[in-house]
């Protein structure tokens, strides 16, 4: 008998039905074909197994498996469930009747038990979208998919609950989850709070423009001033995800694996700190089996690259694409897949090897080309895509021991987001175009322009700093952020000087 049943492939975020074909005739082989990888083909030595150990006894016959559409490739472990599922209704031991109302992915164990596989929420996205009536999902991965309204969602634990449920002899719970309720009511809790950090005005300062206008930003100072700690709160003053948003970060969770059981959509920013020894495949994404890396996963929030210069430069080279179309392609012979990858870098770095040039209490022991070299090192493939670099010094006793809390996140937050609805008029017609960090050479023409006076001081300093064109476009952009935390539609003098003031490093490089 000749049987289909439905699963789905994902590439990229995004995924695709995949009809698993099944027939049963004379003979006594097993035969897989329609582009599977080995982990698909090993498939039936699980299968088997599962199906023996659960005594359901298959006809010793020759047993066909026909994936398609043949041209995707079918990988991972995923399709175990949908293929047994499909043997045993070939062998008439499951009812055809309910299998094409269904969408069905999960991965088998030996013994029957199903495992939880990637990519659950856009396979439910694309049942939906499909017009199957509900998909049926290993338990662990539920929550994913309870995000999308309007198919029924079943979690199962065991290979023998589908076929009785499929053979109509038990029902299954239905998962359903007020998705939303739970989303707005998560975004607003952060563990960790700019009350917590003493003095820094000028660095809470400048990551408040950081947030406000999307800005990359980069903090130079000595070992323990807490430019650490200050990176980690910057989620909780950043404006808090839309629903969209939230989908779209929580795909590329969900497609990595990686989202926490108990979590349906994620609701908050994400902050992804890599460690300065990561590879670029870790770091961008791909492999053999491409998966989304750090860089995705940062998606809609935070990249933090803390001690800059430390990463190696082949590793911060393979940057410089994706921060500038916001996305990662991944190329291989025959396909390609694409991640998104919209993301605020955050970087730190000590000022030279020993930490300590420029400190005001301890000796730098580095000769100023050591000083050089060290901030080359991070200036060559990076610096021209960060727009505010911020000096920050130790913190001094007076402050450390002041026993007052400092400005809390959520104030600060409130400024932000008044800051990002007047961007986000502004954009209204400029499709891609969230915030002042993405302006375009013509956006910047249009929309920040200072007043005269403001032009004079850029005249000014570009000359004596001898600030390259980069660093004039940088700091237009900027100063439109300060302007607009103002609620100025003018650009000023003072806003102006202010961001000319987050050039510390082209300074640096002219001393020398
Ligand atoms: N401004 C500050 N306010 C409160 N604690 C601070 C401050 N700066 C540093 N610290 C303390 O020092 C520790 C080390 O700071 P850290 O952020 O790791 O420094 P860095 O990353 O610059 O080396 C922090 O965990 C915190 O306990
Ligand atoms: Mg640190």
């Amino acid at each position: 008998m000749l049987v289909k049943v439905f699963g789905a492939a994902v590439q990229g975020i995004d995924a695709t039905v995949i009809t698993i074909e099944t027939n049963c005739s004379r003979g006594c082989m097993f035969y897989l074909v329609g582009l599977p990888d080995s982990a698909v083909k090993e498939s039936h030595h699980r299968i088997i197994c599962a199906l023996q150990f659960n005594d359901y006894k298959m006809p010793t016959s020759q047993i066909t498996v026909n994936m398609a559409p043949a041209d995707i490739r079918k990988e991972g472990a995923a399709y175990d469930l949908p293929i047994a599922v499909s043997m045993l209704a070939a062998a008439e031991k499951i009812a055809a009747g309910k299998l094409p109302r269904y969408l069905i992915m999960g991965e088998l164990s030996l013994d029957g038990t199903i495992q939880p596989v990637k990519g659950v929420l856009s396979i439910a996205i694309r049942a939906k979208e499909e017009g199957f009536e509900g998909v049926i999902v290993p338990q662990q991965n539920v929550r994913e998919a309870a995000v999308v309204e309007g198919i029924k969602v079943f979690g199962v634990r065991q290979l023998k609950e589908v076929v009785d449920f499929l053979n109509g002899q038990i029902e299954l719970p239905e998962t359903s989850i007020d998705i939303r309720e739970e989303f707005y009511a998560q975004q607003d809790r952060f563990e960790l709070d700019f009350s917590d950090v003493k003095g820094q005005d000028n660095v809470k300062r400048a990551l408040e423009i950081a947030a406000a206008g999307g800005h990359n930003l980069i903090m130079i100072g000595s070992p323990g001033s807490g430019k650490s700690m200050m990176a980690k709160r910057l989620p909780s003053i950043l404006p808090p995800l839309s629903l969209e948003e939230s989908l779209e970060t929580t795909k590329i969770h969900s497609v990595a694996g990686k989202l926490n059981r108990n979590t349906s959509l994620i609701s908050k920013r994400p902050f992804r700190d890599p460690h300065h020894t990561i590879s670029p495949v870790a770091l961008v994404g791909g492999g053999s089996y491409p998966q989304p890396g750090e860089i995705s996963l940062a998606h809609n929030g935070v990249l933090f690259l803390d001690e800059l210069a430390e990463f190696n430069r082949n590793v911060l080279e393979v940057l410089r694409q994706p921060l500038e179309d916001r996305s990662i392609t991944i190329s291989r012979v025959k396909w390609n897949v694409d991640y998104p990858a919209g993301f605020m870098l955050v970087a730190s770095t000590n000022p030279c090897p020993c930490g300590y040039y420029n400190h005001p209490t301890r000796d730098c022991v580095c000769t100023q080309t050591q000083v050089q070299k060290y901030l080359n090192k991070i200036s060559g493939p990076l610096l021209d895509r960060i727009d505010i670099q911020v000096e920050i010094a130790p913190v001094s006793f007076e402050k450390i021991s002041d026993t007052r809390p400092a400005e809390a996140s959520i104030a600060i937050r409130e400024r932000v987001i008044a800051a990002r609805n007047i961007q986000a008029k502004r954009y209204e017609a400029h499709r891609g175009v969230y915030c002042n960090a993405q302006m375009s050479g013509k956006l910047l023409g249009r929309y920040a322009q200072p007043d005269t006076q403001g032009l004079k001081l850029l005249r000014t300093a570009m000359n004596s700093l001898n600030l390259s064109a980069r660093a004039y476009d940088r700091i237009l952009k900027v100063a439109r952020t300060i302007a607009d935390l103002e609620g100025s539609e003018q650009i000023h003098y003072t806003h102006i000087g202010e961001a000319i003031g987050y050039r510390s490093l082209d300074k640096v490089g002219q001393t020398t």
